[in-house]
């Protein structure tokens, strides 16, 4: 039994669904259902016993140490975040808010259930924190590629708040000896990916014949994995990871953002032809730049590779496809979650 957080949302649900499918036991999922959090991306686990989902905050201690005294779990896999850079630039206060001081009282709750266990239990408990390469800020061109050591120089209230989650789990390791481990990736695509990000709003809008909204000159460079990668680095981690370490998770996929839409949207033309002939990239629209915008991010992932041996399945191209093919087939699912509040998002942030 583990208890993940933040599991009915983007990469906490793939997680989910893959460790369930791969047969490594029940998970406790624990998730406010913020506007990011979806049940309908777990509707295949709607009556599996292995998967106890619970709706609340990772900041509610008193639920999380009644849930952690229940149900006894060997890990907590903490993805619950408040996630969308442009939404932290928007309205700072709930990415305080969940990411700072629910994750503090997270760590409390996991430190008190921590302290009751003993022998074997208390040995292999794990506490794996879910975090992002943003807290290692911007890096210039030709600069190399963010490695576990770099400095912390978060630029967004998001990459802020994660910076400051981070720096709270060392913490707890150092002077509690909570055995934490901590894991920085990369930008992650696939399957039931909110369309407020890049990659499935781009893919939404171009099926939509909207503009595809490309901030600045496009030029900022991302590190890009598939989302069932991240997962199996996360599962490697927990398994063989060393307590109070940090791994950094990446693709070996540096690219430009303008590079990433062409990249869809010659693939959409090919897998769905625009009815007019033309190319979904006739719909390219250059917009306002985000303000702090990080020009570059780049993730050397050489420490989990060669102390844990793993590496990303996936190529840029053979993930993007699938990611593509799963967006044209699943347009219920995306119908779903981009109706009432979506709009209003996208119409404040895109006006
Ligand atoms: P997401 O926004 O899709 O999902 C976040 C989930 O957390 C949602 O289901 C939401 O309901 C839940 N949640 C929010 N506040 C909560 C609270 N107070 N208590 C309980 N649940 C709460 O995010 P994601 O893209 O799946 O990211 C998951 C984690 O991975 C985050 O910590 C993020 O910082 C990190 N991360 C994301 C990426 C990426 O590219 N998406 C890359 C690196 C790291
Ligand atoms: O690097 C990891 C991070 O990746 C995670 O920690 C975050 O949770 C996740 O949201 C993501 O952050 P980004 O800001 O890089 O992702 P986003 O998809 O919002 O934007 C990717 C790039 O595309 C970024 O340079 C901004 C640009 N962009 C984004 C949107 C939504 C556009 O040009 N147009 C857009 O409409």
């Amino acid at each position: 039994m583990i208890l993940v957080t933040g599991g009915a949302g983007f990469i906490g649900g793939n997680f989910v669904m893959d460790w369930i499918a791969a047969g490594l036991g029940p998970v406790v999922n624990l998730d406010k259902l913020t506007y990011a959090g979806n049940l309908d991306s777990l509707k295949s686990l709607e009556s599996d016993p292995r998967h106890i989902f619970v709706q609340g905050d990772i900041g509610d201690t008193a639920l999380v140490s009644e849930l952690l005294a229940r149900h006894r779990p060997a890990a907590i896999v903490n993805f619950a975040a408040e996630s969308h850079v442009d939404r932290s630039i928007d309205g700072p206060a709930e990415f305080i808010r969940t990411n700072v001081v629910g994750t503090f009282g997270l760590l409390e709750a996991a430190r008190a259930y921590w302290n009751t266990l003993e022998g074997e239990q208390k040995a292999a408990f794990r506490f794996l924190h879910v975090s992002t390469d943003e807290v290692y800020g911007s890096l210039d061109k030709d600069a190399p590629a963010f490695s576990e050591t770099n400095r912390y120089e978060p630029n967004s209230p998001y990459s802020a708040t994660k910076a400051a989650s981070d720096h709270l789990v060392r913490a707890y390791y150092h002077t509690y000896g909570l055995p934490v481990l901590t894991t920085n990736c990369s930008n992650n695509y696939g399957p039931f990916h909110f369309p407020e990000k890049l990659i499935p709003l781009v893919i939404h809008n171009a099926l939509a014949g909207k503009p595809l909204p490309i901030y600045g000159d496009g030029q900022q460079i991302r590190d890009w994995l598939y989302v069932k990668d991240h997962c199996s680095a996360i599962r490697r981690v927990l398994e063989a990871g060393t307590p109070g370490e940090v791994y950094n998770v990446g693709g070996w996929n540096e690219k430009a953002n303008l590079d990433v839409v062409h990249t869809l949207c010659a693939t959409l033309d090919e897998l769905q032809p625009r009815a007019d002939g033309k190319s979904y990239a006739e719909q390219i629209t250059f917009v306002k730049d985000r303000p702090g915008h990080d020009r570059r991010y780049a993730i050397d992932a050489g420490k989990i590779e060669r102390e844990l041996g793993w590496r990303p399945a996936e190529t840029f191209e053979t993930g993007l496809r699938k990611t593509v093919r799963w967006y044209l087939d699943n347009q219920a699912w995306v119908a779903n979650v981009t109706s009432g509040a979506y709009q209003n998002w996208i119409g404040k942030q895109y006006a």
